[in-house]
């Protein structure tokens, strides 16, 4: 049996010592912390400083590089010496940079937020910062005030007057009326009164030389420099100034000065945190010459899947898995195994069921963590549960990992973001190691997760009854991965083509089957989500059961038919879309029999295992939405209504 124990451990999630120098330093022990309930944050950046050097330009730089968390509205304050002011606009950071320039604002000290609305619509009212009823108190706030209502009436009983819809507000004239001798003691005694979840940065007009922070369940980090220090919700937005990180633990509240800073509990303590170090340089979050990041992503993936298997790979097919905290009698112990996830990540968790069913002979289900979380769960003993997660911040994910905890399951984290909510409440687990992914859709973290997918299995599968042989193959064919992916990269021209043939298309359905169905899953949100045209994926054979009504000569179907066990079918259910004049894009495997006389176009990957297939055959897919999208015109790493990470349920 599993051991159901919640050790408390250092969540390594590491490489091993054989790797040479870890690229990340582990994250504070899980357990170290108390989880919060509720998992909605509103989706949004904080940026803070303060130094010796003008605010502004930093908070804007800082506000550029968080824009992807969420881009509606922006907004930042800072102590000017004659008190706070704050500056905010309905809209995108460059718009507040314009604004500025026309009402400069100077100072050393202040915090700065860009957000994607959850209460209240994206105007320049509710933008943050948001201030008492003084102007003495301002701040920005990543996350949401549940019991804001209750809290509201009391306030505007007792004479405060609001000026937005936002909860947020709430914050400000609660440390209004909070009595304290210090910011920091007022913050404290204002939380005590909130229900909900807080990234939390506070400036005070009475004490010019101070930013209190503090956090539950929304993340937030502490940049240290030399004598200057930062807050922030992301690591980008330091990484320009500093390397050295403290990643806050929920319930922390740390107060930063220009001569330095401390962390706090509740009982107002002072507390040590590990000042962590950030891997990725930052070239990592610049365009680099490229137009989007989105493609910069698309292109990065030959050295993403690289990253994911350094070191990983051992010779006998044995993968090396040092942050999993899974002993090997806890492995053959494993009876069942349950994937949670959202979006992109859904659809990796998808594949790997493939992988892991093959591999290891471990029952698999995977399960939309927003579904899943509101069901009750009668886990049976021995059930794993693994979050994949790029962000590490899914709201969703989150609570559903709660609620396989509770319902007795050992938690395994996938994540790319170190440091992020769900690598610190999982027992173990595995960094993807991809760097940072700024498009908003999400491309190398889904190639990444198969990969760190492919090493479980292969894990768990060498704990248990998986042939050396087998596992040899399967770690060669890993191996070869990044050099494919780079031959499959140079059918970019010959997508081009495709894209500019259905730019204007109004459907296009996606077809795959077997380990290929959730690849059809993802090139159809990739389209929809970046270019607004509806697409559906469906598994190939389902098609005849209600979908082949839609077909007609004015509807694509893109048919993903790699040379595996269920090819001929999938060609067979190609003729049937021919037959009723649909236009076939096919994916298909380069050397092998060809589609040519059924498909419009024809999009060869190179030859890898059929389990490894959908590392290359997404690629095509996740170029094809990108060239449609960039002709439409449409903001590629913006899609409207949609942002990075998703912590709002
Ligand atoms: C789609 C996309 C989303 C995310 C989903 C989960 O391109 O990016 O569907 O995959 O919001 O996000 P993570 O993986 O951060 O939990």
């Amino acid at each position: 049996m599993l051991s159901h124990a919640r050790a408390v451990h250092s969540l390594s999630f590491a490489r091993s010592s054989a790797d040479g120098p870890k690229l990340e330093s582990p994250p504070s022990p899980a357990g170290a912390t108390e989880p919060s309930e509720g998992g909605n944050r509103e989706v949004c950046g904080i940026i803070g400083y303060i130094g010796e050097r003008e605010a502004v330009p930093i908070l804007l730089e800082g506000l550029r590089r968080l824009e992807y968390r969420g881009y509606d509205s922006a907004g930042l304050a800072v102590q000017t010496g004659r008190g706070i002011v704050t500056r905010k606009l309905g809209g995108r950071v460059e718009g507040l940079a314009t604004h500025l320039t026309r009402l400069p604002v100077h100072g050393t000290a202040g915090i700065a937020h860009t957000r994607w609305a959850t209460h209240g619509a994206p105007t320049e009212r509710n933008a943050h910062p948001h201030v008492d009823c003084q102007g003495q108190v301002a701040l920005v706030h990543n996350g949401i005030i549940e019991n804001s209502e209750a809290l509201r009436a009391a306030l505007e009983r007792s004479g405060h007057r609001f000026y937005t819809e936002t909860d947020t507000e709430t914050l400000a004239h609660l440390i209004e009326e909070a009595s304290g001798e210090t910011l920091e003691a007022r913050v404290i005694a204002a939380l005590e009164h909130v229900e909900g979840t807080y990234g939390l940065a506070v400036i005070s007009a009475d004490e010019p030389d101070k930013i209190v922070v503090a956090r539950r369940g929304s993340p937030v980090l502490l940049g240290i420099g030399n004598r200057e220090f930062f807050v922030a919700s992301d690591a980008s937005a330091v990484l320009e100034h500093t390397r050295s990180v403290v990643y806050l633990d929920d319930g922390d509240v740390a107060v930063l000065t220009p001569r330095g800073y401390h962390v706090l509990d509740h009982d107002s303590q002072i507390q040590s945190r590990a000042v962590d170090a950030i891997s990725w340089d930052l070239e990592a979050l610049e365009l680099g010459g490229y137009s989007h990041f989105m493609l910069k992503e698309i292109r990065e993936q030959p050295e993403t899947v690289q990253q994911t298997l350094r070191g990983r790979l051992l010779v006998d097919g044995y993968a090396r898995l040092n942050g999993l905290n899974l002993p090997a009698e806890e492995c053959t112990a494993i009876r069942r195994i349950v994937i949670l996830a959202c979006g992109t990540s859904w659809h990796a968790a998808l594949v790997g069921r493939y992988l892991i069913e093959e591999l290891a002979r471990i029952p698999v289900v995977v399960e939309y963590a927003s579904e899943y979380r509101h069901r009750t769960q009668l886990e049976v003993p021995g059930t794993l549960a693994i979050a994949i997660s790029q962000s590490g911040e899914t709201a969703d994910t989150l609570e559903a990992m709660r609620v396989a905890t509770k319902a007795g399951c050992r938690v395994l984290g996938i994540v790319n973001v170190v440091g992020s909510t769900i690598a610190r409440q999982a027992d173990g687990g595995i960094y993807l190691h991809a760097g940072p992914e700024i498009g908003v859709a999400s491309t190398k973290a889904f190639t990444s997760q198969i990969v760190a997918l492919a090493l479980l299995a292969l894990y768990l599968g060498r704990q248990r009854e998986l042939s050396e042989d087998v596992a040899r193959d399967l770690a060669c064919r890993l191996s070869q991965l990044p050099d494919l992916i780079a031959r499959t990269l140079e059918l970019e021209p010959q997508i081009l083509t495709i894209a500019e043939r259905y730019a204007e298309a109004a459907n296009v359905l996606y077809l795959g089957r077997g380990v290929n169905f959730p690849v059809a899953l993802e090139g159809a949100l990739k389209l929809k989500e970046i270019s607004y045209i509806h697409a559906e994926g469906y598994p190939a054979a389902e098609m005849k059961h209600g979908p082949i009504a839609l077909i007609n000569p004015d509807m694509a179907v893109v048919c993903v038919a790699p040379h595996d066990d269920v090819y001929h079918k999938v060609v067979t259910n190609m003729q049937e879309v021919k037959a009723r004049g649909g236009q076939i894009i096919a994916v298909t495997t380069a050397g092998r029999a060809s589609v040519g006389g059924l498909a419009a176009h024809e999009l060869r990957v190179p030859s890898t295992s059929p389990l490894l297939s959908p590392v290359l055959t997404v690629i095509p897919l996740q170029l094809l939405a990108y060239h449609i999208a960039v002709l439409r015109g449409c903001d590629v790493d913006r899609p409207r209504n949609l942002a990075k990470s998703v912590t709002v349920e």
